[in-house]
């Protein structure tokens, strides 16, 4: 579980193993807090990390055989960014036939246009693929333009919506979706 996904010069994409619980934690809650807290309450905020981003959380989470979580290391072996893919399904009303969750597509600062994301999305197509993904399958924020120009290079197309909760505040997502051959 621990062999490297994609290996290219000073970035190391592998999976995560249970060592990597808090500081998945803590990249989990910071990159969510400097994309989204500018546009939330404070409150709501709070409430999406302490039951989002914690420890024991990713702990289990990385634990799951349903759920691949795949980090993207820098050369000091820091995390850098991470994708989380599951099987799973869109909303009813998108019609699939194998279809595969981008659950969580996070990249830190930083490292942002200058193509981590799109070795990191390569990695997580790679693992959809594995678990047989006909579809691979996301939701994104209305208001999260960058991501969804970031999707839409990377071939996926809005087919739907869907409802994501942040604390108290019920948030539209474009669900966006690409076939994989
Ligand atoms: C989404 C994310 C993974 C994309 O990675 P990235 O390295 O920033 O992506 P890129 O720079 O390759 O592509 C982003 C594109 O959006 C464009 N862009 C930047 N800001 C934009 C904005 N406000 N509106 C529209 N497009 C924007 C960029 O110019 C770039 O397009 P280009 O390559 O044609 O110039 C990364 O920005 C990230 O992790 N963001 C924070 C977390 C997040 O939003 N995750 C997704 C949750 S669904």
């Amino acid at each position: 579980m621990t062999a490297d996904v994609v290996s290219q010069g000073a970035l190391r994409i592998r999976r995560a193993t249970a060592a990597d619980a808090e500081a998945l934690a803590e990249i989990g809650a910071r990159t969510f807090s400097d994309t989204f807290a500018a546009d939330n309450t404070p409150e709501d905020m709070k409430l999406f990390l302490q039951s989002t981003w914690r420890p024991d959380l990713q702990r289990a989470e990385i634990l799951d055989a349903e759920l691949d979580t795949l980090l993207a290391c820098d050369a000091l072996g820091a995390i850098a960014g991470f994708a989380q893919i599951r099987a799973a399904h869109p909303p009813k009303d998108v019609v699939v036939r194998a279809p595969v969750e981008l659950k969580r597509f996070y990249v830190d600062k930083p490292w942002h246009g200058r193509g981590l994301a799109r070795s990191l999305m390569e990695a997580a197509e790679q693992a959809a693929r594995a678990r047989g993904a006909r579809e691979f399958w996301l939701g994104v924020w209305e208001r999260n333009e960058r991501a969804q120009a970031f999707y839409r290079k990377c071939g996926f197309r809005k087919v739907g919506t869907q409802i994501f909760v942040v604390g108290t505040d019920p948030q539209t997502d474009h669900v966006m979706l690409r076939e994989i051959e």
